[in-house]
Formats: structure tokens, C-alpha cells, sequence
């Protein structure tokens, strides 16, 4: 190996902290106060309110290796660099510097630091589309200055990045490629369109605001967003043309081998597809946020992908419960830099075990109902369809079976059955999810604020046990998770209540002030804690500075007197999943 991921990760953040950026800890998969996406994409997401002009605490220039999982992907999962999850190394420009410093600092750290050579690198830049006419001259001349070939810059209409989920910033970008294919023979002119060059690097000018509408305006602030996948980056700089054969996926690759006594290479499909989504699974069950596996949202995802990495194993005839134990080498690849995982082992490794035995029970199940169907002659794609979604029976395996009784089922058939079961759930969802990216409404600001008051409130009157797990808010009403080892009284939920009803009778101020983490810690501050000793946050108070209802980390916004914020109800007092309840409420 030429370069580890840990150095790697270590190398990138050193050298933006010498070009005086402040190093972030990575933010939660769960994104914070944006119901339009169930998880972090990217590293601009958490810092979207700053791309859209609020301060940050740490000032205009910051860099870090960002969690990041994208759903889109997960059929694609079982090629060579394909993930769910993956770190993202990122710089930021918050109106600071712009788009020539940008190129410099990303040319620089290729050249200088990684000791790429040129001849290696192309890229691509903006070439106007039909919202924004105008190609990036500006890049381009850069570029050449540089000193890369005419020839190595490609122009093109989609280079375009964000926003991240329906509105928000958003801009052109300029992409840079590395050469994979044989060092002697580079060819003279870049073509984008062939994968021996492969996109390391993604540099956006984030000039635009979109708005829910769909109208681009231009950014006050202007903003340099950048992003590198770890996983990608090392592959090619260790001349692997496999992300699996990084050390950021080997020994899982081994453990595999060890667990099914079976090759990788002559199983390249399955081992790729156990891999990448039990390590998913890890960092979404070891997240500050994390949550178990259910049947809605986040929950939903993870459990997807346990059963998708349970079925491939099944197709390597591994025989034990396997998931737990690949989670041990993923904890331990992992921990030094996220150490949540270790934290959160117990849960991590109890949820997979419950999982998988699950899972079990659910194939039992299901091959009891097939067999019936088979019995009475009435299988076919809408049946195989049912057995999914009332069993959660997987296809391929109805397909499987059905094949072994000489039965042919359409899969396309069956595909239609499934989009109008999820065009369905789409709607269902479209009108949950009203809110937008960034969305500060009024009304979400509010719940926001809301969700503080109930944070303090289920403290004082539960205990000091209660943390938050989780919040989602669109402008109807707010979900607020929290740990709680029992169902609430309807006594305690009507103290949680008043106890809020009152402080918004105060007319509480609302107010923020900026310290690092000790400090917050020190003065009394709730929330997450996941960051690095001395990075600067924000912490909110409601109340007098020295005589407070609740203080919490959080980056906003917020209202400036919860008196604005009405008659607060709760709704519903709910399980969640094990040892964690869920309040539904609403203003009015
Ligand atoms: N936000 C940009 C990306 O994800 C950098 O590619």
C-alpha cells in the first residue's frame, strides 16, 4: 500500500489546516432539522445554513472528512466503486476565498503534497446550460495558467452540483480526473466519457440559491464547496482499480473469506455487496443518531440493507449469523476516527443479531405462504409481489424457488406491480416532506425552537437518561426521538406539556453565543457532543444567561422570543424502537 486511508484523511486535513481552514468534526448521518433527505449526502449538507449566509463559529475557511451514505446507490452496490456509505474530504470557502484560490488549493495538494504528477490530471468545467448560459471562462483560464494542456479541460453542461436535496445552494463546478489506465500511454486529449479516467475531486462554485420553485438566484455570499471520496482517491493512488481492495474494505474482505471459506475473486458480486452494506449498516447503527432497524424512513434503509448483505451471504452458504461479527472488524478498522462506533458496540452488534434472527423467521414464514400459493396453483407476480410486501419476502428468492418448480415469473411484471406500490408511498411521502432544504420558514423555525424546550422539559421531568436521537420537522408538526427505557404516563406527558406551556408564557429571549465544546459543556449545555476538544460551536440559550430553561448545542435558527410560538400539544407518545420513545407535537 502507497498511501493508507488514515493517512490520506490525515494528509488532506494538515494541509488545509496550514492554508488556515478550522478542522470540523464530521456531522451526523442524520441530517439535522431537514426532513427532505433521510440522510448526509455530502459534506456541504450539514453546513448548508452557512453556504446560505449564517456565521459559523469557526469562521470562513473550514475542512473535514464528512460521514456520508446516499441511497440512490444501493443497487449499484456489487461493482468496484459503488457504496452506500463513504467519507467525503471537503473544504469550504464560506464568502471567503473564491474560485481561483479554490483551483490553486485543490492543484497544490494533487502536485505538492500527494506528488501526483500532471500528466496524470484532467478536468472538466461548466459549459452554460440553458439556466445559466455563460461557460466558466474563468476556470478555464485558470487551468491553462497552471499549465494543463487545452486539451486536458473538457467542457460540459451538466457540470453542474447541488443543491443537495430539492432547494438550496448550489453551482457550477470544475471536476479533476486521474489517469488509471497505463501510466506510458496518456492520451493526448481528455475524454470524459472513458472510465480509465476516474473523478477524484469535485470543486463547486456555489454562486446559486434554488429556490422550491425552481428559479436559480444568485447567492449573496459566494460560497467554494468541495468534495473528494476517500474510498476512490486511495483505490487510485495505490494503483488498485478496486475501492474493495483499499484498506478501508480489505480486512472486512478477509473476514468474509474466513466466514464462507470461499474466494473473493471467484465471488467478487456478493463480497462486495456483504461489505460495503454491513459497513453501512455499522456507522448507521453507531451513529450519535443511530437508529434500529424498522419499517419507515431511516430505520427502513438499514434494515434493506442488513437483509440484501443476510441474502448474499446465504448465496456463499455462509451458515452462522455472520452480520454481528463482520461489524466487530468494522468497529475496529473504524473507531480511532469515529469513536461512536466503539461507544455504541453493544447496540450496534445486538440490533444485527436481533436482525438477522429476524430475518430468519420472516424466509420461514414466507416459504410456509409459498408453498401454499404453489399448492393452490395461484403464484404468480402480483402473489410474489404480496409475499414481499406483506412478509417482506425477498424476489429473488420467490423468483429462485419458483425456477426450481419449473414456474418462470416475469420480473417485469412483477417491476410494475412494485412502482405502483411505490408511486403510492412517494405521494404519501411527497405531502410529509413539504418543507424544503434550508427550509426556515416560520413555522419550522418555530418547531425548531419547540423541539429545545421539549428536549429540557423531558429531562426535568423523566430524568437525566433522556437524550435526543433524532428530530424531524416540516411545517404541520414535530417528531422529536429521545431515550426512554418505558411508555410515558399520561401524567408525565401532561407535566412535559405545561412545563413547556409555561416558559412560552415567560416569553423566555432567545439567544446564542459561540465557545468550544468544553466550554459549553461546562456552562451546562445539552446536545451532541460529537465534536474535537477546542472546535468552536454554537450553544442557544432560552432564558437569562445565568438563569436558563434550556441550553443546548445547535447550529439554528431559532426564534428570538418563544413567546411567538403559541399553545404547544403533544399528540402521540410512541415506541420508536427498543429504548427509544417518539413524541409527535404541534403548535397551535
Ligand atoms: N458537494 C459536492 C459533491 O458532493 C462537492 O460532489
Amino acid at each position: 500500500m502507497i498511501i493508507s486511508g488514515k493517512e490520506l484523511r490525515e494528509k488532506f486535513l494538515k494541509y488545509f489546516e496550514n492554508n488556515n481552514h478550522a478542522i470540523l468534526s464530521s456531522a451526523s448521518l442524520i441530517p439535522e432539522n431537514d426532513p427532505t433527505v433521510l440522510f448526509t449526502t455530502a459534506g456541504m449538507h450539514p453546513l448548508v445554513p452557512y453556504l446560505m449566509g449564517e456565521k459559523h463559529p469557526s469562521g470562513t475557511r473550514l475542512a473535514d472528512v464528512q460521514k456520508c451514505w446516499r441511497t440512490g446507490d444501493i443497487e449499484e452496490v456489487g461493482d468496484k466503486t459503488h457504496h452506500t456509505f463513504f467519507e467525503m474530504l471537503g473544504n469550504w470557502s464560506l464568502g471567503d476565498y473564491g474560485k481561483i484560490e479554490a483551483i490553486d488549493l485543490a492543484w497544490k495538494f494533487l502536485t505538492s503534497e500527494l506528488k501526483i504528477d500532471s500528466k496524470f490530471l484532467a478536468v472538466t468545467i461548466f459549459g452554460g446550460n440553458q439556466d445559466i448560459k455563460d461557460f466558466d471562462q474563468e476556470a478555464e483560464e485558470h487551468w491553462l495558467k497552471l499549465g494543463l494542456a487545452k486539451n486536458k479541460i473538457a467542457k460540459l453542461t451538466d457540470n453542474w452540483w447541488g443543491p443537495a436535496g430539492t432547494s438550496g445552494p448550489c453551482g457550477p463546478d470544475t471536476e479533476i480526473f486521474y489517469w488509471t489506465g497505463d501510466k506510458n500511454a496518456v492520451p493526448e486529449t481528455f475524454d470524459p466519457a472513458d472510465d480509465t479516467w476516474v473523478e477524484i475531486w469535485n470543486n463547486v462554485f456555489m454562486e446559486y440559491n434554488k429556490t422550491p420553485e425552481g428559479k436559480y438566484l444568485p447567492l449573496e455570499q459566494k460560497n467554494i464547496d468541495t468534495g473528494m471520496g476517500l474510498e476512490r482517491t486511495l483505490a487510485v493512488l495505490n494503483n488498485l482499480d478496486d475501492n474493495y481492495l483499499t484498506d478501508l474494505f480489505l480486512p472486512i474482505i478477509q473476514k468474509i473469506e474466513e466466514l464462507s471459506g470461499k474466494k473473493y475473486q471467484n465471488n467478487l458480486k456478493a463480497f462486495r455487496v456483504i461489505a460495503d452494506h454491513l459497513r453501512s449498516a455499522t456507522f448507521l447503527l453507531g451513529d450519535p443518531q443511530g437508529m434500529a432497524p424498522s419499517n419507515t424512513g431511516q430505520g427502513y434503509v438499514l434494515r434493506r440493507v442488513i437483509r440484501r448483505a443476510i441474502r448474499f451471504g446465504k448465496n456463499l452458504e455462509i451458515q452462522d449469523n455472520f452480520c454481528a461479527q463482520i461489524a466487530v472488524v468494522v468497529i475496529e478498522m473504524f473507531q480511532e476516527e469515529y469513536p461512536e462506533l466503539k461507544t455504541r458496540e453493544k447496540f450496534i452488534l445486538d440490533e444485527l443479531q436481533k436482525e438477522e434472527e429476524k430475518f430468519e423467521s420472516t424466509i420461514q414464514k414466507g416459504l410456509k405462504q409459498f408453498e401454499k400459493l404453489l399448492a393452490e396453483k395461484s403464484l404468480n407476480e402480483k402473489a410474489a409481489f404480496n409475499l414481499f410486501a406483506t412478509f417482506g419476502f425477498p424476489l429473488e428468492m420467490t423468483l429462485e424457488l419458483a425456477k426450481e418448480q419449473g414456474l418462470e415469473l416475469s420480473e417485469s411484471d412483477y417491476q410494475k406491480e412494485f412502482e405502483k406500490h411505490q408511486e403510492l408511498s412517494r405521494t404519501a411521502s411527497a405531502g410529509m416532506f413539504k418543507g424544503g432544504l434550508a427550509d426556515d420558514s416560520e413555522m419550522s423555525t418555530k418547531y425548531h425552537t419547540a423541539t429545545h424546550l421539549l428536549h429540557q422539559a423531558l429531562r426535568t421531568v423523566l430524568g437525566e437518561h433522556v437524550e435526543q436521537r433524532g428530530s424531524n420537522i416540516n411545517q404541520e408538526r414535530m417528531r422529536f426521538d429521545f431515550t426512554h427505557p418505558e411508555k410515558m404516563t399520561s401524567e408525565q406527558i401532561k407535566e412535559v406539556e405545561d412545563l413547556v406551556n409555561q416558559q412560552i408564557a415567560k416569553n423566555l429571549p432567545v439567544s446564542y453565543q459561540e465557545m468550544t465544546v468544553e466550554e459549553a459543556k461546562e456552562r451546562g449545555a445539552i446536545g451532541l457532543f460529537g465534536h474535537k476538544y477546542g472546535e468552536k460551536i454554537k450553544v442557544y440559550t432560552v432564558g437569562e444567561d445565568d438563569n436558563f430553561f434550556s441550553r443546548e448545542i445547535c447550529g439554528g435558527p431559532h426564534v428570538e422570543n418563544i413567546g411567538v410560538l403559541g399553545h404547544f400539544k403533544i399528540q402521540k407518545e410512541e415506541s420508536s424502537s427498543a429504548g427509544i420513545r417518539r413524541i409527535k407535537a404541534i403548535l397551535e
